[in-house]
């Protein structure tokens, strides 16, 4: 389909700058790099500098009904390969992503300002175990043989559901894509993926080396913005499943287009989850899992972060000090230099959200913020999107910080005296993605653990996502799981009952 000469290296590239400018203008669809049908891109933004580094392809209603009918041709085929044929290609690209992983970790730390030591190269590796994970899963698309009468042979097989539609973010894209990507394609589905305005360089490259080892067609890639791109792709008719991480807001348009096509859809959105820490914890161990909590390295911009965390009053200043100090000790500065902790916020606009989240806080009577870190001093850097992270206490719960999202770098820490109280504030959220007890006592840490209202609960640790381990919301924070080989045969087949009469 191209028109000229393959853009990008086959080699691995360590130069992200020159990678952003072969990836500019481009969709992949149907095996290879398309411009939008339209003409027009936008522009991709390096926000540690404010500089441009790329143009990307604005797709819209024309470039998305391309890529679905692409993917459902291709489809066609996919499904009939056996399972496992499935699986060792889709192995075979994990392979290609560690070859890569260095040039994606590179290439993402330049779109979003993730600092590449801390947060980037760990999602180039985490990506490639997605899809070395799932790529062994082929063999468990199996059904069963059901017992229903003597003369009659009844089993179940479990087909795929056709094109998969995946809307992802700009937090973490090329995971929150590989969740949804790897286990569509094992089973059987081909996929078209929208990626998210402010980071769709490191997901077209993943996209583009995919390809090199499936058939065309079966993994497509488009970019642009949620109503003129993300519309037309969950509205199309031949697109059968949905998949979507991000806000609970677009979360629902999402919900509402599957069920106007009554059409199955996973959900991964928001959460504010609570830290809950008791006297008894290891002191240092817990300080130090409370920054990794906080997702600080990832500015906050995690779902999962801690944004809000419960301290048992004996221990409660002692806590807050050694948590300041922790954090102050971390390095904010260019995101691809190798002594970076933490890189930029993604977007002016969330900077300017973030940002009123402080103000309100600093403005509440009786809050104090405890500002962290520094702000870098290269001047290359002065109109980088850098915020100080703030520890917030004198807060509580009717408090904006304290209920909202703010995915940034901002936590508030508050007293408690009862586990039974906690319990209570803990679960007062409209959302329910993860939780985490610190304690040695694990009678009282289990027994919260089983009454928490979250999706995920860790007890002495707080790690992101992994494969293997099912992982999704209850209430507002989501539909469905993903991860997991569950995951895989839930979300992406539907169970076939054939029934055959032998008597
Ligand atoms: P968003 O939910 O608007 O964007 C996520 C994706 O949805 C992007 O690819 C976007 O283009 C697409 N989208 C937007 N409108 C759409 C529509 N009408 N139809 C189809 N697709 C559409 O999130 P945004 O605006 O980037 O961030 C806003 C807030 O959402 C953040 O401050 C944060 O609180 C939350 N968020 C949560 C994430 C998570 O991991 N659960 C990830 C990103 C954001
Ligand atoms: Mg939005």
């Amino acid at each position: 389909m191209l028109d000229r000469p393959h853009p990008t290296p086959s080699a691995p590239s360590n130069d992200p700058f020159a990678l952003a400018k072969a990836l500019s203008g481009f969709h992949f669809i149907g095996g290879g790099y398309v411009p939008a049908r339209s003409g027009r891109s936008f522009a991709v933004v390096n926000p540690a500098t404010g500089q441009q580094v790329a143009q990307a392809a604005e797709g819209d209603a024309a470039d998305v009904d391309a890529a679905v009918r692409n993917a459902a041709e291709a489809q066609k085929e996919w499904a009939k390969l056996p399972a496992r044929k499935r699986g060792a290609l889709v192995h075979q690209c994990a392979a290609l992503l560690k070859d890569h992983a260095e040039e994606l970790a590179r290439l993402i730390a330049l779109e979003t300002g993730k600092a590449l030591r801390t947060e980037s190269r760990v999602e180039a590796g985490v990506v490639a175990d997605i899809f070395e994970f799932f790529g062994g899963l082929g063999s468990e698309l199996k059904g069963e043989s059901v017992p229903f009468a003597p003369n009659v042979l009844s089993v179940t097989v479990r087909e795929p559901l056709g094109v998969v539609g995946a809307i992802i973010p700009w937090n973490v894209p090329m995971l929150l894509m590989a969740l949804k990507v790897a286990p569509a394609l094992v089973a059987g589905n081909s996929v078209v993926v929208k990626s998210a305005e402010e980071a769709p360089l490191a997901v077209l490259r993943v996209c583009e080396l995919m390809n090199r080892v499936l058939p065309p067609g079966v993994f497509n890639m488009l970019s642009g913005f949620g109503p003129e791109c993300g519309a037309p792709l969950v509205e199309h008719p031949l697109v059968r499943k949905l998949t979507f991480t991000g806000s609970v807001e677009t979360g629902k348009i999402v919900a509402k287009a599957a069920a106007e096509k009554l059409i199955p859809v996973t959900l991964e959105l928001g959460g504010k989850s609570p830290m809950i820490v008791f006297a008894d914890c290891d002191f240092d161990k817990t300080v130090s899992g409370a920054l990794t909590s906080m997702r600080f390295t990832r500015q906050g911009q995690s779902c999962t972060a801690a944004s809000r965390i419960y301290v048992e009053r004996p221990i409660f200043d002692r806590f807050v000090q050694a948590m300041k100090t922790a954090v102050d000790a971390m390095v904010m500065g260019d995101p691809l230099d190798e002594k970076t902790d933490i890189g930029t916020i993604i977007s002016t606009g969330q900077f300017e959200k973030v940002q009123s989240f402080i103000e309100e806080g600093k403005a509440t009577a009786g809050a104090t913020a405890h500002v962290c870190s520094a702000m870098p001093k290269d001047q290359a850097l002065k109109k980088g999107l850098f915020l100080q992270p703030v520890i917030f206490t004198g807060l509580d719960s009717k408090s904006r910080l304290v209920r909202e999202e703010i995915f940034g770098p901002v936590t508030v820490i508050q007293p408690f005296d009862e586990p039974e109280a906690v319990l209570a504030e803990a679960n007062d959220s409209e959302y329910g993605l993860a939780a985490s007890l610190w304690t040695n006592n694990l009678k009282v840490g289990l027994d919260l653990a089983h009454r928490l209202e979250a999706g995920l609960v860790q007890i002495n640790q707080n790690l992101v996502v992994q494969a293997n381990l099912s992982y999704g919301g209850v209430k507002s924070s989501g539909l469905g799981k993903e991860a997991s080989l569950e995951a895989m045969l839930e979300h992406f087949t539907h169970k076939k009952t054939i029934m055959v009469n032998m008597a």
